[in-house]
């Protein structure tokens, strides 16, 4: 079975990550090797089959031995031990859920059901980058993508909600640790339902602007009962890295020779871990919705249309609905009054799931196939 070394497994996208391959039995395909930044020599996790021991995941010459390095470890870790490794002439399969090589020549952005073609294709070229997307980029094309696959898309604009697990684990601590002080704060008011609303806001308002310290250090600003529109790095032309991020790994995941425009805000709101995003077509021809909604729902097993009713989008469209599954719902689909050619729609897609784990766990077992 081939050696397959794991790294950072233990964060909240690697715990995700090993659930799925348990789930998936993907541990009875290989030989699992456990590699950790902090705790070499300890012991390794159940999965473990002959090599009980956790590794040094800054050693080079145990990464070698690997034909399969699966991380989930970030950024920081792959700008420092991914060239190391390939200058000591390691010629295995590195799958890795950072942004740090994505839009490198060798590296494939892996999301199989939308890019097998292009997988495939840079396999038999000899690659053997394989980097998860966007997790915003990768839920929308996860919905969506058929739209992409039959050539119809002229342009699209994509307006997110982004969950805070987007940042991490802590920052979902700090989330929830808000609005607990913010329900403290009014709790008394509450309980009373004579209280005068504008009294609670008031006093909302204040605590919100009295968040301090530690009380914001993840986001910066208060989350919990407010919104950020801005996610990742001040590009300096006025556009979120996370923002050209939907235009450049669109692009790159369909591997178009000719870049269709998308483009957009990126919001931080206050969910747990499902990315939420209203999106914009402009198609290349007018398409009847029915139509639209026949290829989506075709597209993959986990793209599901959501009929465009009231009801149906309560009960099936929200973040609370969609969490912890593979679902990508895909709703509110209707043309939209600038023309016939103009279509919106709304998609949700965990993003520790789709987002993060799933696509990852997948290229592995391509190669295993
Ligand atoms: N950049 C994403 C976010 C994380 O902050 O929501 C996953 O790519």
């Amino acid at each position: 079975q081939p050696l397959v070394g794991l790294v950072g497994w233990r964060g909240m996208v690697g715990s995700v990550l090993m659930d799925r391959m348990q789930a998936e039995g993907d541990f009875g395909l290989i030989e699992p090797v456990f590699f950790s930044t902090s705790n070499a020599g300890g012991k390794a996790p159940a999965q473990a089959k002959n090599e009980t021991t956790l590794k040094d995941a800054f050693d080079i010459e145990a990464l070698k031995k690997c034909d399969i390095v699966i991380t989930a470890q970030g950024g920081d870790y792959t700008t420092e031990v991914f060239p190391k490794l390939r200058a000591a002439g390691w010629t295995g399969h590195w799958i890795d859920a950072a942004s740090t090589l994505r839009m490198k020549d060798d590296a494939v952005i892996i999301l199989d059901p939308v890019n097998m073609p292009v997988i495939k294709n840079a396999l038999q070229k000899g690659g053997r980058n394989w980097i998860g997307g966007n997790c915003t980029v990768s839920c929308m094309l996860m919905g969506v993508g058929a739209l992409y696959k039959a050539g119809l898309v002229e342009w699209m604009s994509s307006m997110t909600y982004q969950a805070a697990s987007g940042g991490g684990a802590q920052h979902m601590r700090e989330l929830l640790t808000q609005f607990g002080t913010l329900n403290a704060e009014v709790r008394a008011l509450l309980d009373d339902p004579k209280s005068a609303i504008l009294e609670i806001d008031r006093k909302i308002l204040a605590r919100q602007q009295s968040l301090s310290g530690d009380e914001v250090a993840n986001f910066g600003v208060p989350l919990g009962g407010s919104l950020i529109p801005w996610i990742d790095k001040d590009l300096g032309n006025g556009v979120s890295r996370e923002e050209w991020k939907a235009g450049a790994e669109t692009n790159k995941i369909m591997g178009n020779a000719q870049p269709i425009p998308v483009d957009g805000f990126c919001v931080r709101v206050g969910t747990m871990r499902c990315h939420s995003q209203a999106l914009t077509f402009k198609l290349k021809k007018d398409v009847p919705v029915a139509d639209i909604e026949a290829m989506i729902a075709a597209d993959n097993p986990w793209a599901k249309v959501i009929p465009n009713t009231k009801e149906a989008t309560l009960a099936g469209l929200t973040p609370v609905a969609v969490t912890g599954t593979l679902d990508i719902p895909v709703g509110r689909i209707r043309k939209l009054a600038m023309g016939p050619e103009y279509v919106g729609a709304y998609t949700i897609g965990d993003q520790l799931l789709w987002g993060a784990a799933e696509p990852l766990r997948r290229m592995l077992r391509i190669l295993l196939d």
